[in-house]
């Protein structure tokens, strides 16, 4: 969509820079400007300035600058479109609309129409997990630990045995076969037509950066299988440019992320105070969510299963966090297989002592990589040196190269 400049210009003027950031960032005049912690990286002492004359900010510590439209894009997530939008409306300026093409149009209306169901069907998940029928999962939840309040700051909610009572719901609601089944609520086949897609399960909503649902994670009472399932994509929902707990994460500022497998997990840490948790969805991590990353932290560390399979993904994640330009560390959950069971084992004390040990990620690769090879058989001792010699050549920056020698 094309703006005229006026349009711009106008939208720009009726919002002042100072007020937009001073609903993200707590500032206090100095001179004639404002200065606050810099929601862009993580500091202690105040860095960021916005100046009022300029209409613009810019942060002395990492660089980060430009104007209102791009505190929201950056801020937010916000496309320049969603960005205008929402300081006309929070201005009352009405955005011309003629030139959407009717292309961008429909799809800007799928979205909304999809976003919408989902949050109809979180809603109605919600209240299942807190009627007679919702008890199972309820008392499931409970014993795993989770508090009432955890329980509602993720949202979650139940799927009971019954398995057309959403579609059911959402139809009531006007929404139609079409919709529901696009949004992968419910499905269809021939014996049972359309047919909810998640049932007997407790269910996750997953959000985006700004806390809206765009699918859903369900985990099984018992040991049905798929132990999880979960929404497939859908023109709202890409998997590899989002990550559960982001919306509650991005504002952590613990100076890292932790990257972690499951929904549990992710809920585990946030419920003992690690609200710098997060996990990929169902799917392995890929280079989109490293990028997404990046404008929260510069260290990543990995908290994946202490099992053969959660290796391989750490060191798959990994290279990708290092290709992304981010750190990466490598926590020891041992004795236990995961987060979650971690936690509920050891608390948060030893946990944050353990944040503090995580294993540099380097160390961690040639510690894997050593036991594929006999140290004392010296043909064998060759090729794991020659190994570590081809790894240090990874390190493009001599300094970094040096070091690590
Ligand atoms: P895990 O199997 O490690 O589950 O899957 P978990 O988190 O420890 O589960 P609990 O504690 O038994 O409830 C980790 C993640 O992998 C995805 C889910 O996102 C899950 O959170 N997964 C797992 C699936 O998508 N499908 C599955 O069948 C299993
Ligand atoms: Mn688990």
């Amino acid at each position: 969509m094309y703006y005229p400049d006026e349009v711009v210009e106008e939208v720009r003027m009726k919002n002042d820079i100072v007020d937009v950031i001073s609903g993200y960032v707590k500032m206090q005049r100095r001179g004639s400007n404002y200065f606050g912690l810099c929601p862009f990286h993580n500091e202690k002492s105040p860095s960021f300035s916005v100046s009022q004359i300029k209409q613009m900010y810019y942060c002395f510590g990492c660089g980060a600058g430009g104007n209102v439209f791009t505190f929201l894009m950056e801020y937010e997530n916000y496309s320049f479109e969603e960005a205008i939008k929402f300081l006309a409306d929070k201005a009352g300026v009405s955005l011309p609309e003629t030139d959407y093409s009717v292309e961008a149009r429909r799809n800007e209306n799928k979205r909304a129409k999809l976003l919408a169901v989902n949050k109809e069907a979180a809603r109605y998940f919600y209240y299942q997990l807190r009627s007679q029928k919702g008890q199972v999962g309820y008392r499931y939840l409970r014993e795993r630990a989770l508090s009432d309040e955890t329980i509602k700051k993720f949202g979650l909610g139940f799927a009971h045995v019954t398995s057309d009572d959403l579609t059911k719901y959402l139809k009531s609601k006007g929404y139609e076969d079409k919709l529901i089944m696009e949004a992968g609520l419910a499905g269809f086949d021939e014996k049972y037509g359309v047919h909810d897609k998640f049932w007997n399960r407790v269910m996750f909503p997953i959000q985006d950066g700004n806390h809206r649902v765009i699918g859903f994670g369900g985990r099984v009472m018992g040991d049905g299988k798929p132990k999880y399932l979960n929404s497939p994509e859908t023109m709202i929902f890409d998997k590899s440019k989002n990550l559960y707990g982001l919306n509650f994460a991005r504002t952590a500022r613990a100076g890292h992320i932790i990257l972690c497998e499951g929904y549990m997990d992710v809920i585990a840490m946030h419920q003992s105070g690690f609200t710098q948790a997060v996990a990929s969805l169902g799917t392995s991590f890929t280079a989109g969510q490293a990028n997404l990353l990046r404008r929260y932290a510069k260290e990543v560390i990995l908290a994946y299963d202490s099992d053969g399979a959660g290796v391989n993904a750490a060191l798959r994640a990994i290279g990708i966090l290092k290709e992304a330009g981010l750190t990466g560390k490598v926590l020891n959950l041992e004795p236990y297989k995961d987060p979650d069971e971690f936690m509920k084992n050891l608390g948060e004390d030893v946990f944050k002592e353990r944040l503090r040990q995580a294993e540099n990620s380097f160390f961690f690769e040639l510690r894997m990589s050593e036991k594929n090879y006999n140290l004392k058989d010296p043909e064998s001792k060759t090729r794991f040196h020659r190994e570590i010699a081809q790894k240090l050549c990874g390190f493009s920056e001599e300094v970094e190269r040096e070091n690590y020698i």
